[in-house]
């Protein structure tokens, strides 16, 4: 530290707060969305860094630092060792390989449940109270994977699930009846990705719900089909826009990067608010209770992690879906050896 002093002290330094601290394993194009959405929303006092390439994750911390000049002051570090974690508030974990075109997410589930093995238990030691927020795929298998491995309450290890569906339901929705995303209240649920479920009921606009009021309206039977044939089209396109963008780009980023770091600021604001995340769905809509598997249900989150689940009303279609979800990861699950 210099000696010069640009600063002349007033009054001896209060004791400090508490500081927030957020670490993000994995610093590819999903961890450094994350990283840089977090610093520009000014959400944690210190953000800390960690992959296995140290080159890479040495430039990209100076890259961040560089932009001192622009930010609010979190401090940043980096480093392979998983200490400079030591007191994390939050864990995200992207860590991992990616799918190439043609891949489904379950397609990595053995690839990277065997890096967890190496990256969870060292997390859980240097935070032992932290909130573990996996968003590596299949993230709805990796999340039980990092709860089995954690040892933690599973109300502390929550998957970014359909959090980044429901956005892209919400943007089509709003384009299809052209009026604002945030206006749009939608849910996706379940698995994130290919057996995603939409939940009808819960599109509204303004507080109005949008199947019941073409219902309500008196549109005659063909205009309801129509309209609902559109939605169903919304559906399919929220579950295949991931593999278009990554057909185009090579990866998604930028909106899984928003949608996290909205997790993180309900998360460490205590916020409450409600998001649609994996968490332990068991006894949920009928699935079993020997089904230890995570899925998106909108839940209230706050600095405890998930306070609670959301009552919502599914159809018995949509129940049957989630349980068929449920069935699957469940298969996956059995042969993980956990
Ligand atoms: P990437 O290949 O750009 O980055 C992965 C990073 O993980 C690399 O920097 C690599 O060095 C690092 N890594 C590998 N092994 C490690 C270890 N043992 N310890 C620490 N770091 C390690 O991949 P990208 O595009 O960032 O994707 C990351 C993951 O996020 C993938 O599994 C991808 O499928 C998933 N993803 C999940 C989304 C979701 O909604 N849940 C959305 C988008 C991606
Ligand atoms: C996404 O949905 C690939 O899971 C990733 O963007």
């Amino acid at each position: 530290r210099s000696v010069v002093k640009p600063i002349h002290d007033a009054a001896p330094s209060p004791k400090v707060k508490r500081r927030t601290k957020v670490s993000v394993i994995g610093v590819g194009n999903v961890g450094m969305a994350i990283a840089q959405t977090i610093l520009t929303q000014d959400l944690a006092d210190e953000l800390a860094l960690v992959d296995c390439n140290a080159d890479k994750l040495r430039g990209e911390m100076l890259d961040l630092q560089h932009a001192a000049g622009f930010l609010p002051g979190t401090r940043i570090v980096a480093s392979t060792d998983y200490a400079v974690t030591a007191g994390s508030d939050v864990y995200v974990v992207t860590a991992g390989a990616r799918q190439i075109p043609g891949e489904s997410r379950l397609d990595l589930v053995h690839r990277n449940v065997e890096l967890f093995r190496s990256i969870v238990p060292p997390l859980a030691r240097m935070s032992p109270d932290a909130i573990l927020l996996i968003v590596s795929n299949p993230v709805d298998v990796l999340t039980y994977v990092a709860w089995k491995l954690s040892g933690f309450p599973s109300n502390r290890v929550i998957g970014s699930g359909t959090n980044l569906d429901s956005s892209r339901f919400r943007f089509l929705l709003a384009d299809h009846l052209d009026v604002n995303a945030q206006d749009v209240q939608a849910y996706m649920v379940g698995e994130h990705g290919d057996t995603s479920v939409a939940l009808w009921s819960s599109i509204s606009v303004g507080g109005v719900p949008v199947l019941a009021s073409l219902i309500g309206d008196g549109k005659g039977p063909e205009v309801v089909e129509y309209e609902r044939g559109m939605l169903e089209k919304i559906r399919k396109a929220v579950v295949d826009c991931a593999y278009e963008v990554i057909r185009l780009k090579g990866y998604t980023s930028w909106a899984i990067g928003y949608s996290v770091a909205s997790l993180v600021r309900t998360l460490l604001r205590d916020q409450r608010r409600i998001h649609p995340v994996s968490l332990l769905a068991k006894g949920f809509h009928g699935i079993d209770d020997d089904r230890e598997v995570f899925l998106s249900l909108p839940a209230q989150l706050g600095r405890g992690g998930v306070l609670g689940v959301v009552s919502v009303q599914v159809t018995e279609m949509e129940a049957a879906r989630l349980r068929q979800s449920a069935e699957t990861l469940w298969e996956v699950q059995s042969h993980l050896g956990l």
